[in-house]
């Protein structure tokens, strides 16, 4: 095929060179009634490139194939039979992976250190989760992936689960042995959908973890924007074999996607694989010797414990994605999340993500001498100044097995049941009605439909006065939970 090309953005160029006007969305016809002072800080562009596909960068009929191309062009340079563009982000797109995999009612395998999207799809779509528990790694407290002889014993148990989800790479970037986990549901005759939002550079260079394309996985799910080139909520399905319909998951994709995609959306995920293809070995190269430099210089700085392939030496993950800087702080006596917010007050360096133990920073195409400069100078600045931040009451992290909560009812018929509101200290022994996930990562410690524990609950507490986020907690401070009403879980 032809990688020079790139469909989206002809069309959006020959769009501007018509002139075409519309009398249809977007309201603000391509800039001309933007407010000067939004145009100010966004710039005009963003505007004149705000076309709808339908009468806009195609024909009322699509009769051009634009975005079709765009897809077929994307399914090619990654090796996947077909893809299709979404413009939700992979929240919705992994929502729509499992709903074209398992209705409502029927058993999907889950990988339980899932990102919130994937309970979100439990609730809405009624299927029933069939947790495989990711190992825990209780030296680093963080979740990898689970393996192949885990799923196999899931599948045993459930020989009438439809599939199974695997989310790799993590937002730690330790990675799954996908084929091993592809072949294991292949002889159930079940497809693997995986969860590889981190994912969407990997196809490009071969000294990063394998693909799920490459590595036998029937759908795969990326969010171009982490750690790619495009904007915003811009993901990608890509799908291969015969065990996942793409007509269930174009009409299931239909069921849940809006029907007004962002072109900006379709134009940048089109011109990164134009620039993937073209460069992307080349980028990603130079970005590999980076991020190696930087962990070596990390590395050396007191109190800073980088994470490198000794996670898999140790036998904890099947690979690890070397573009991810995750540091271990606690020895400078502080949590990640303190680390986080000084580096963004004291050094204007926000981090990719931060959890109790460490922080992380995603080195991308994109970086330069500059901004690894930037990273390693204000870690030394972090480095000197650790001892003048404030000492915070600590987390209470939980031994992992109390992270296996005993699920009392499903997801959906919780969330959805006459619920209560309960004070932190009598919540233990009630079946939790929401879900609650400090963000990041985002993976819900409890999920709608799980007994509350007082481990657990001691995580949290001291979790949200330590300043974690919890976003989708009834109460954000965590001291009430939302349980299901008491008559309800009696009966
Ligand atoms: C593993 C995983 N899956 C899915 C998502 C959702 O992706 P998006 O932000 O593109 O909606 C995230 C977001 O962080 C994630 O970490």
């Amino acid at each position: 095929m032809d990688h020079a090309r790139v469909p989206v953005l002809e069309a959006l160029q020959e769009f501007r060179r018509r002139g075409d006007v519309v009398y249809g969305p977007p309201g603000h016809k391509q800039g001309r009634g933007a407010d000067p002072r939004v145009v100010d800080v966004v710039g005009l562009d963003v505007f004149r490139s705000d076309v709808l596909t339908l009468n806009g960068l195609d024909d009322r009929r699509e009769s051009q194939g634009v975005l079709s191309q765009a897809q077929d062009l994307m399914a090619d340079a990654v090796g996947a039979e077909q893809a299709f563009f979404s413009t939700c982000g992979s929240s919705l797109s992994v929502r729509t992976a499992m709903l074209a995999v398992a209705g409502p009612g029927e058993k999907l395998l889950l990988s339980r250190n899932a990102h919130k999207s994937v309970i979100a799809a439990v609730v809405v779509n009624g299927v029933e989760p069939i947790w495989v528990h990711p190992k825990f790694d209780t030296e680093r407290h963080i979740a990898h992936p689970p393996e192949p002889d885990d799923v196999r014993d899931r599948l045993r148990e459930h020989p009438d689960a439809k599939g199974m989800l695997l989310i790799t790479p993590t937002d730690w970037g330790t990675c799954a042995d996908i084929r091993g986990v592809a072949r294991v549901c292949h002889e159930f005759g079940v497809p693997l959908i995986v969860d590889e939002a981190w994912g969407a550079h990997l196809p490009f260079h071969p000294d990063l973890p394998p693909w799920g394309m490459d590595a036998e996985a029937d759908l795969v799910v990326t969010s171009v924007h982490k750690m790619g080139g495009a904007i915003e909520q811009s993901s990608v399905f890509h799908l291969q074999y015969d065990r996942v319909s793409p007509e269930a998951l174009k009409q299931r994709e239909d069921l849940l996607g809006t029907t007004s995609a962002s072109t900006l959306v379709y134009a940048t995920l089109d011109g990164w694989r134009r620039q993937m293809v073209e460069h992307g070995h080349d980028l990603l190269d130079t970005a590999l010797h980076r991020a190696e430099r930087i962990r070596g210089a990390a590395g050396d700085l007191p109190g800073l414990r980088p994470m490198g392939q000794e996670v898999v030496e140790e036998g904890l993950a099947a690979s690890f994605d070397p573009l991810k800087i995750v540091i271990d702080v606690r020895e400078l006596g502080i949590s990640g999340m303190q680390a986080a917010e000084w580096l963004r007050a004291h050094r204007h360096v926000d981090v990719g993500g931060s959890d109790t133990c460490r922080i992380n920073a995603s080195i991308t195409h994109a970086d330069d001498d500059e901004t690894e400069k930037v990273l390693l100078d204000a870690l030394r600045a972090l480095v000197d100044g650790a001892d003048s931040i404030e000492r915070q009451p600590l987390v209470h992290l939980p031994d992992p097995s109390v992270l296996e909560l005993e699920q009392a009812m499903l997801p959906r018929e919780a969330f959805f049941a006459e619920v209560e509101h309960v004070r932190a200290e009598s919540a233990a022994g009630r079946i939790a009605a929401e879900t609650i996930s400090p963000y990041p990562p985002g993976v819900p410690v409890i999920a709608p439909g799980e007994v509350i524990t007082n481990e657990v609950l001691d995580y949290l507490r001291t979790s949200a006065d330590h300043g974690a986020l919890l976003p989708d907690a009834a109460d954000p401070s965590v001291r009430t939970l939302r349980v299901v009403a008491r008559h309800r879980q009696a009966g």
